[in-house]
């Protein structure tokens, strides 16, 4: 999808030959003469435009325009959530006609947050996931013009947005596809890719390099697998050598099955998405290299599959992770963390100014916070402090829980240095509390996207892949640069 920003008022919103215009309008808009502002005014006199968010009105050929369709949409007072909410509901609204032109006019709030709500929006509404169809139909709307009164000055916010939803996008193919058109090794594959674009290096190590690595815990999770595993380690150099990376680490279990300890049959399948947090690092990346900014970032990737074999890991057996610390596996089901401990120590060679990872780690998390925010852990409050307004200011949101000792209590076991899960109560928690025994070297933040990486749901193109956090992360390394 192509999109461009064009100084557009509402005389020109309506001068512009589209498919479809969207107009959005806040409670406090003020009528003009030209043709669009008499045809709202009609529409609000008429009671056709409640200032209740997410309900559009769709016109046909209105006259003294020259879209074919107009979609008029009260967004209240204007926030970047209500104006994403309008523009999804407007894009639905016309997506099932032939609509390859999208306008946008935004003529009436001009500011930085609604530029992009409304990019992002257009494009998640619009979103289309193909590979696995026979038939492929993709995406209809190819061309998405934002009108803004003066686009002067929002061009670098535009570029941001424009690269975040290529990075979102990439993400969520790679989520969505299912886990045998996502193995380890095609994982790797698309992190390959990626080191054809500016600024990025790619290097695949296998079985054999990991086990060199010692990365036991690793190990444990991938052997009851037939698919290799892989780790993949991503660089994208955009500032001298001597400048320390940031590094993100992202989940990339491909399929969790629970191994030995199996979950219940029931929306197994989405465990296919267990490998969202390394398909977000995947879209950071894809991002970075179209906006180059002056940083250095490190991607880590722990890949493979947790699945039941003779040869899977069992509960009760104790592996030696990387760091040197024993780990009782109490429950296979837990792997995320064992997959993550090594990574976070290959992490400590970089020297790192702080670690980042990612990774659908907890059903607890999606209790604690549902779909609309991923959880936050870090002991440094600079460092959650700068990922939670990265999150505000992306849209992609995400909530600090705690990280007190005493939630560490459950780990302890008599068979090792540590257990991989504790009691039920406070999941989410213990599992930030057995990451961060490998983060001693670092200033580290883990996120747990259970609740936000995909959307359940049965009813037709309802669950997806959502492509966060690619756009926190994103803003966060961005900030950082500047
Ligand atoms: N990948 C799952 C977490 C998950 C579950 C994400 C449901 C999204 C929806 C993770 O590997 C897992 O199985 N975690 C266990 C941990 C438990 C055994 C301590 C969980 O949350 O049940
Ligand atoms: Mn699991
Ligand atoms: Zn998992």
């Amino acid at each position: 999808m192509n999109f461009e920003l064009k100084t557009l008022d509402l005389n020109g919103a309506a001068k512009e030959k589209c498919d479809a215009l969207i107009v959005l309008l806040t409670t406090s808009f003020k009528p003009g003469k030209d043709n669009l502002s008499m045809l709202v005014a009609q529409a609000l006199k008429a009671g056709d435009l409640e200032s209740k968010s997410g309900k559009a009105l769709v016109l046909y050929r209105p006259t003294g325009l020259a879209c074919a369709r107009a979609v008029l949409a009260n967004v209240g007072e204007g926030s970047a959530n209500e104006v994403s909410k309008a523009v999804k509901a407007a894009v639905l609204a016309v997506k099932a006609g032939n609509v390859k032109k999208l306008v946008i006019c935004l003529a009436t709030l001009p500011q930085e947050a609604v530029l992009r709500a409304a990019v992002t929006a257009a494009a998640e509404a619009s979103y289309v996931f193909t590979t696995t169809k026979s038939k492929p139909e993709g995406r209809v709307i190819q061309r998405v013009v934002i009108g803004v009164s003066n686009s002067s000055g929002f061009k670098p916010v535009f570029d941001r947005t424009v690269a975040a939803v290529a990075g979102i996008e990439f993400a969520k193919e790679w989520a969505n596809r299912p886990a045998n058109h996502a193995t380890p090794a095609l994982l790797a594959g698309a992190a390959r890719s990626l080191a054809k674009l500016a600024n990025i290096k790619c290097e695949v190590l296998g079985p054999k390099q990991v086990e060199k690595l010692g990365m036991g815990a690793f190990m444990a999770v991938a052997q009851g697998s037939e698919e290799p595993l892989r780790f993949i380690v991503l660089r994208y150099d955009g500032a001298l050598k001597s400048a320390a990376p940031t590094v993100l680490v992202g989940k990339g279990i491909t399929f969790d099955s629970g191994g030995i300890s199996i979950k219940p049959a029931a929306d197994m399948d989405e465990m296919k998405f267990d490998m969202s947090g390394a398909a977000s690092v995947l879209g950071v990346f894809l991002a970075l290299a179209e906006l180059k900014p002056a940083i250095n970032v490190i991607g880590l990737i722990p890949s493979c599959e947790n699945l039941l074999d003779g040869r899977s890991v069992k509960p009760g057996d104790v592996v030696t992770s990387m760091s040197g610390q024993t780990i009782e596996i109490l429950n296979t089901d837990a792997e995320g963390r064992l997959v993550l401990c090594d990574a976070l120590t290959y992490a400590e060679r970089f020297k790192p100014r702080a670690v980042v990872d990612i990774a659908t780690l907890t059903g607890a998390c999606v209790i604690a916070l549902g779909g609309v925010r991923s959880g936050l852990f870090s002991a440094d409050d600079e460092l959650a402090a700068a990922l939670v307004s990265a999150g505000e200011s992306s849209l992609d949101l995400c909530w600090r829980l705690p990280l007190d000792d005493d939630y560490a209590e459950g780990l302890k076991t008599s068979f090792a240095d540590v257990a991989n899960v504790a009691g039920r109560a406070g999941g989410a928690i213990t599992a930030a509390k057995f990451l961060q025994r490998f983060t001693e070297k670092f200033p580290w933040a883990h996120l747990d996207i259970a609740g936000t990486a995909w959307k359940s749901g049965t009813a037709k193109g309802a669950k997806g892949a959502t492509g966060r956090p690619v756009a926190l992360l994103l803003e966060y390394l961005l900030t950082s640069a500047k």
